[in-house]
C-alpha cells in the first residue's frame, strides 16, 4: 500500500456525485414507460428458472431432504432484507447499472469495480447456469416425449454422469452442446436487438406462471405426506472421514462451524443451511428490477413495489413447489438435470409432462436473455466510464446494440454452460452474488451516513437492522459455499487478479479520474 503514491489512493476512492448521478438520469434517452404491475412482471421474468426447476431437486436430494422448504424460507428472508436495501438505492439513485452505480456514488471507484467482478459472476455466469437448466429440460422432452436420443456424451460437461429420469446412469458427459446452442443463439439475439419487450416479457411469464401453479395444484393432489418424513434427515458427512483438507478448507471450515453451531454436513442443520445457499441462485433476478430505474414511469413508488412485489410472488410459489417436489417422489430421486419432470412423470398425465418441459423451455429462454442483457449493460457502463476498454460501448451501426461486448459475454457464457457442471456453476454464481448483495446492504448504510439529506422515496425499515441483519446473513450463507474448496480458490484468486487488473488498467484509464486530474 505505501508504494501506492497518495493521488492513486485519492482516485481509488473518487466517487460519481450523486448529483451526477440524478442529473444523468434527468438527461437520459430512455422512455419512461414501466408501471408497477409491469415491473412486478419483469422481477417474476427473470426470476423463475433454473432455480426453481433443476436445483431445488439438487439440493434437496444431496443437502437438505424434505426441509429443503425450511431452505427456501431462509433464503426468502435473506432475500426479503436484501430486497428492502435495493428499494431504498433504486428510490433514491434511479439509474441504469444498478449496484455498480450505487457503489460508484457511495463508496467510491474501488468498490464499484469489485461490485462490478461479483456482478460478472451474477449475471454472466447464471445465464451459463440457466442455459444448463434448459439443456436438462430439452433433452427430457426430445428423450423422453418425443423419443429422439443424443449421445450422452453430447449432454453434460466433462467427466458429469448422465442419468436417464429414472436415474440410472447412462453415460459421462464431454461437452453439454445444447447449452452452448441456446446461449448461441441468445447472443445472436441480442446482437441483432431483441432485447425484452414488456409484452413478450408478460406473455412468457404468465406461461411460467401457469406451469408453476398448475404443478403445485396438481401436485398436491398426489402428495404422500410420508415423504415429508423425517424432514430434516439426519446428517452424514459432507465428504467421506478421513478425506485430506488442505490449510483453507480447515480455516473455513472452523470458521463455520465456529458461526453456525454446525459442521457441514449433508441433511441436518448444515445441510439445510448449504441447501438454502445453493437455492439462492432461485432468488436471483429480482434485483433486475433496479437496472429497470431509469424506465420507470414513477421510481420513487413503483420501483419498491417492482422488487418487493416479485419477490413476495416468487417465495410464495417456490415454498408450496419445493413442499409438492418432495411430497411426489422421494427427495433422493431428484438429483437429474430435469426434477420437476421427474416428479410430473410420475403423475401419469403425459399432457401435462409435456406442458411443464414446454413451459420451462420457454421460461428459461427469457430468463437468460434478460441475464445477458444485464450483463452486457453492465459492461456497457464500465467502459463508458473509462474502467473498460472503450470497444465494449462500441454499438454496431445498424443494430444499435453493443455487439463487441455482447459477443464476448457469449462465448464466455457459452464455454462456460458446456464445460463446466451446473452445480460449480451454480456455487460460483452464488458466491458472486451473494458478495454482491451484502455490498448493497453496506452501501445503504454508507449512503445513510454520508448523505443523510439525500431524498429517499423508500426507506428500508428498522434502519440500520434490517442492512446488518442482511449483510451477516449473506456473509454466512456465503461462509457455507466456500466450505468448497473449489469454489473458494477460484473466487478468492478471480478476485485478485480483477483487483490486479484494476490497478494495471482501470485507475489509470477511468474517466473520473481523467477529468478530475485534468
Ligand atoms: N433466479 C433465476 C433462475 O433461477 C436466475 O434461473
Amino acid at each position: 500500500m505505501a508504494s501506492v503514491p497518495a493521488v492513486g489512493l485519492a482516485r481509488m476512492f473518487q466517487r460519481k456525485s450523486v448529483g451526477q448521478i440524478q442529473s444523468e438520469l434527468e438527461h437520459g434517452e430512455l422512455k419512461r414507460s414501466l408501471g408497477a404491475l409491469n415491473l412486478v412482471l419483469l422481477g417474476i421474468g427473470c426470476v423463475i428458472g433454473t432455480g426453481i426447476f433443476v436445483l431445488t431437486g439438487h439440493a434437496a436430494a444431496q443437502w437438505a431432504g424434505p426441509a429443503i422448504m425450511i431452505s427456501f424460507v431462509i433464503t426468502g428472508t435473506l432475500c426479503g432484507l436484501v430486497a428492502l436495501c435495493y428499494a431504498e438505492l433504486a428510490s433514491a439513485l434511479p439509474v441504469s447499472g444498478s449496484a455498480y452505480s450505487y457503489t460508484y456514488a457511495s463508496m467510491g471507484e474501488i468498490a464499484a469495480w469489485v461490485m462490478g467482478l461479483l456482478l460478472l459472476l451474477e449475471y454472466g455466469l447464471a445465464a451459463s447456469v440457466v442455459a444448463v437448466g434448459w439443456s436438462g429440460y430439452f433433452i427430457s422432452l426430445l428423450q423422453h416425449d418425443l423419443h429422439l436420443y443424443i449421445s450422452p456424451a453430447l449432454t453434460a460437461a466433462p467427466g458429469v454422469p448422465v442419468t436417464n429420469e429414472a436415474g440410472a446412469v447412462i453415460g459421462t458427459g464431454i461437452v453439454n452442446l445444447p447449452a452452448i446452442a441456446i446461449i448461441t443463439v441468445m447472443t445472436l439475439l441480442l446482437v441483432r436487438g431483441v432485447s425484452e419487450s414488456a409484452t413478450v416479457n408478460n406473455i412468457i411469464v404468465a406461461i411460467k406462471l401457469t406451469v408453476v401453479i398448475a404443478f403445485i395444484v396438481i401436485g398436491s393432489q398426489h402428495v404422500h405426506p410420508a415423504l415429508w418424513s423425517p424432514m430434516v434427515p439426519a446428517q452424514i458427512p459432507a465428504q467421506p472421514p478421513g478425506t485430506p483438507m488442505d490449510l483453507g478448507h480447515q480455516i473455513g471450515r472452523a470458521l463455520w462451524e465456529v458461526i453456525t453451531g454446525s459442521s457441514t454436513t449433508r441433511y441436518g442443520v448444515g445441510g439445510v443451511i448449504h441447501a438454502a445457499a445453493i437455492i439462492f441462485f432461485a432468488y436471483l433476478g429480482f434485483e433486475a428490477v433496479s437496472t429497470a430505474g431509469a424506465e420507470s414511469r414513477n421510481p420513487g413508488k413503483d420501483m419498491p413495489i417492482g422488487i418487493i412485489g416479485a419477490l413476495v410472488i416468487c417465495t410464495i410459489l417456490y415454498i408450496l413447489t419445493s413442499a409438492v417436489l418432495v411430497g411426489i417422489v422421494p427427495y433422493s430421486s431428484l438429483n437429474n438435470p430435469a426434477p420437476i419432470a421427474t416428479a410430473v412423470n410420475q403423475l401419469g398425465m403425459p399432457w401435462f409432462a409435456i406442458l411443464v418441459k414446454i413451459g420451462a423451455i420457454a421460461g428459461l429462454s427469457s430468463v437468460m436473455l434478460v441475464l445477458m442483457y444485464g450483463q452486457t449493460r453492465i459492461f456497457y457502463t464500465m467502459s463508458r466510464d473509462g474502467l473498460l476498454p472503450t470497444s465494449l460501448a462500441r454499438v454496431h451501426k445498424t443494430f444499435k446494440t453493443p455487439w463487441i461486448n455482447t459477443i464476448i459475454v457469449g462465448i464466455a457464457a457459452a464455454s462456460a454452460s458446456g464445460f463446466m457442471s451446473l452445480d460449480a456453476l451454480s456455487d460460483l454464481t452464488n458466491v458472486g452474488s451473494l458478495a454482491a448483495f451484502a455490498l448493497v446492504c453496506v452501501t445503504v448504510v454508507y449512503l445513510r451516513i454520508s448523505h443523510p439529506h439525500l431524498a429517499r422515496p423508500f426507506r428500508t425499515p428498522l434502519f440500520p437492522f434490517v442492512p446488518v441483519a442482511g449483510a451477516i446473513m449473506c456473509a454466512v450463507l456465503l461462509m457455507s459455499l466456500m466450505a468448497t474448496p473449489a469454489t473458494r480458490n477460484f473466487f478468492l484468486i478471480y478476485l485478485a487478479i480483477g483487483i490486479v487488473v484494476y490497478f494495471v488498467y482501470g485507475m489509470s484509464h477511468s474517466k473520473l479520474g481523467r477529468e478530475s486530474k485534468a
